[in-house]
């Protein structure tokens, strides 16, 4: 499949009056981590995610009339206020999408997001804000062309336009759990777009992630550049191996509500995610001293306490500490006595495995 798969109409006279569409869509934490990419922003090793509830994007997108065609013209709102960086960003992503709505260069676009979540703490925010404005632009081409979709033709083209502007973004268009890339042991998956786990055990539809926020600053590789270490990284090839063989174990894991290999395989996964980092060339660490001590102590508390709980981290020093319903009031007296202890920042985002994106009416 190829972009012109989806290549889309141009409107047949000029757009008369606005037209707005609303989603708010989730941010998503990888269990499998989706690290190294090729060609059109396809993943090197398949990944497997927990779509989020409480963190999402809020995103309007309004189509505005417009005299003469030409390139995207964008205004972008982030908070309320105008904002230049991110606004680059989404115009760029926006004009390598033109094929698949020729109609962006008709109108003059209006893009207005909100977060629920703080910027910087270990939420993936492109995830969240790529897969509702992919959302919002199958939404908006609907109405403007006709364009008419059956569910899942719908949410499988908006995984594949939301994966063009951020990789992670793709598996955010389900909830629950999501699988992006073609894992070779598991029949069914795409590198193009994510697809939904659809065999999940009763435990794991209802698991809780709070986030400890370690530190809220800028990061210093983004996630983009760390992608590019993995190109002529020593361990690549044992690196997509080992993916593959995760997430298949994972899977069946959730499907079998087998708690001991999910908490092996997650937390080998995040120590996986660091040491790529640690041994690519131009190596580097995100993980600082407070998130050492506390996935140690959290691995010690599964010792002593005997309960489920793991951790996982995304390219940053934050810990998603991962836990059960029927175990979350124990795991929550021990995050505020004993992980959030002598932490300076002292702030968590309670969070938990999510229902999946929302249009708004
Ligand atoms: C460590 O999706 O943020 O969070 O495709 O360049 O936008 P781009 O990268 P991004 O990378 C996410 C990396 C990760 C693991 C994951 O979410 O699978």
């Amino acid at each position: 499949m190829t972009h012109s798969d989806f290549s889309g109409s141009r409107l047949l006279s000029p757009l008369a009056e606005p037209v707005q569409v609303s989603w708010q869509s989730p941010s998503n934490i990888a269990l499998v981590k989706y690290w190294g990419k090729t060609g059109q922003q396809l993943p090197l090793n398949p990944s497997l995610s927990m779509t989020l509830s409480e963190a999402y994007t809020e995103t309007i997108l309004s189509a505005l009339p417009r005299e003469t065609e030409g390139p995207v013209e964008l205004g972008f709102w982030f908070e309320g206020l105008p904002h230049a960086s991110f606004g680059n960003r989404m115009t760029k992503f926006l004009e390598t999408v033109t094929e698949i709505f020729p109609w962006l260069q008709q109108v003059n676009l209006k893009l207005e997001t909100h977060n629920t979540f703080p910027h910087s703490a270990g939420i993936a925010s492109s995830a969240s804000a790529f897969s509702a404005l992919a959302l919002c632009l199958c939404s908006l081409d609907a109405v403007l062309c006709g364009i008419l979709l059956d569910e899942d033709e719908f949410r499988f083209k908006a995984s594949y336009i939301a994966r063009l502007g951020s990789g992670s973004a793709c598996r955010s268009v389900y909830p629950g759990f999501t699988v992006w890339g073609a894992a070779r042991a598991v029949p069914g998956f795409s590198d193009l777009a994510a697809v939904p786990v659809t065999e999940v055990h009763r435990d794991f539809k209802s698991l809780k992630d709070t986030i400890i926020i370690v530190s809220r600053n800028e990061k210093p590789v983004s996630s983009s550049d760390g992608h590019k270490r993995m190109k002529g990284h020593p361990f690549a090839e044992a690196r997509i191996k080992q993916a593959v063989n995760n997430t298949a174990e994972l899977l069946e894991a959730i499907k079998t509500g087998d708690k001991q290999t999910f908490i092996r395989i997650v937390e080998n996964e995040a120590f996986t995610l660091h040491a790529l980092m640690m041994t690519s060339e131009d190596g580097f660490m995100l993980m600082q001293p407070e998130t050492v001590r506390i996935i140690s102590r959290i691995q010690e508390l599964r010792k002593e306490t005997g309960l489920d709980i793991c951790f996982t981290l995304d390219a940053g020093p934050n810990i998603h500490l991962l836990y059960f319903a029927d175990q979350s009031e124990q795991v929550r007296k021990l995050i505020v006595e004993e992980l959030l202890k002598n932490n300076e920042q002292n702030l968590r985002i309670d969070d938990y495995c999510g229902s999946g994106p929302v249009k708004i009416t």
